[in-house]
């Protein structure tokens, strides 16, 4: 049996090819960052959810900022690395999540609650909690080119979010 698909002329291969869509922005400093996340116009989609990468420094709670000042929110915008989830009302609530420190263990945070909730989710650190992740949903990377250079690599997942990466970008 072995023999007879090893005798074969011919090997068949069957490629899949995911493509999936990506988009680049470059910012130059921290305004042109705000600004790229303040044209999502989250406040018009009630539970989208934003999951955001890249090391330390390189933009995430920059990025959030744009997102709460779209949402018409006054307070400062700082990492909620203590205490892992902060709300903030806007015209839409924001749920602005840091899950650096759970260290990928989600049980028991109910972080998964948040995500039909009807407001603007944005998780920074959102790859150490893929696992419980939408499967729509649209990912950040950011990455530090220099001290002010930062490259966004966008990835939506799902219709909804590829039309408004057409829209927006
Ligand atoms: N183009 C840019 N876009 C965003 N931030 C920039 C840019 N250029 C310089 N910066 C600076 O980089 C820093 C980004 O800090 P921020 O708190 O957003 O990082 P972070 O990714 O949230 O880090 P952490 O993982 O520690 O939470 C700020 O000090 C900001 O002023
Ligand atoms: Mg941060």
């Amino acid at each position: 049996m072995i023999n007879k698909y090893c005798n074969n002329t011919f090997f068949f291969a069957i490629i899949i090819v995911v493509i999936m869509m990506e988009y680049k922005i470059t910012t130059r400093n921290e305004m042109e960052t705000i600004e790229i996340a303040q044209n999502f116009e989250s406040e018009k989609f009630p539970n989208m959810i934003i999951c955001l990468n890249g090391e330390l420094g390189s933009g995430k709670t920059i990025f959030t900022k744009g997102i709460a000042q779209a949402l018409g929110i006054n307070e400062t915008i700082t990492s909620p690395t203590f205490t892992i989830i902060k709300e903030y009302n806007g015209e839409l609530p924001l749920y602005h999540m840091d899950v650096y420190r759970l260290d990928g263990n989600t049980d028991g945070v109910g972080i998964e609650e948040y995500f039909t909730k009807g407001g603007v989710v944005i998780i920074e650190w959102a790859d150490t909690i893929k696992d419980i992740l939408p499967s729509e949903r649209l990912d950040i990377k950011f990455k530090i080119v220099d001290e002010n250079k930062r490259v966004l690599v966008l990835v939506p997942h799902g219709k909804i979010y590829e039309d408004l990466c057409e829209a927006v970008l």
